[in-house]
């Protein structure tokens, strides 16, 4: 009997698990867009979230793995970008929220969604760290812009926070493939 009461009371409390994270479906946020918009606009949202979480996991493991000549201001200038990418993460997570749609940055999904390359382990030449971090910006930006086209007629608010994204992000491609040349 007791191990029964225990049996149940295990179940209710997976249920009520369940349920407190059942909310993608009915979000108890509420938005002023259509569902269609908030579609859109999520999607872009959710797209650019796991890609920027990459970009400052990307840059952070190559900021440890840099060697070489140029070791001290690769090392430094690559922090600038991880500071930036965090930033970013954050900004289109609550910009999600803000329309209902809840945001997916568990590390399961960036593995699976990211449209960064995947980096490799060991120690790495500084020259090689810099293209690995050109790149990196640039299949960032390259998304980044698809989704700025996507979600410009659904939700400009959303579309004006990955312009934003992207000309912050497009300088530091600068910066990155000008050390290149
Ligand atoms: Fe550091």
């Amino acid at each position: 009997m007791a191990k029964d009461t225990k049996k149940n009371t295990k179940k209710a409390d997976t249920k009520s698990a369940v349920a407190k994270t059942s909310s993608a479906a009915t979000s108890p946020i509420t938005s002023t867009l259509t569902a269609a918009q908030q579609k859109t606009a999520g999607a872009a949202l959710q797209q650019s979230l796991v890609d920027l979480i990459d970009l400052s996991l990307v840059t952070k493991q190559v900021h440890w793995a840099v060697v070489g000549p140029r070791f001290r201001s690769v090392h430094l200038a690559l922090d600038e970008v991880v500071a930036d990418a965090r930033t970013f993460t954050d900004e289109v997570a609550e910009r999600a929220t803000a329309i209902g749609v809840m945001p997916d940055g568990r590390s399961t999904t960036v593995a699976k969604d990211s449209a960064l390359a995947k980096v490799g382990e060991g120690f790495t030449a500084d020259e090689d760290v810099v293209d690995i971090t050109t790149a990196a910006l640039t299949a960032t930006i390259k998304r980044l812009r698809r989704n700025i086209e996507k979600v410009g007629g659904a939700d400009p608010v959303t579309e004006d926070l990955l312009i934003g994204i992207t000309a912050r992000l497009e300088q530091l491609h600068w910066m990155w493939q000008a050390q290149a040349v």
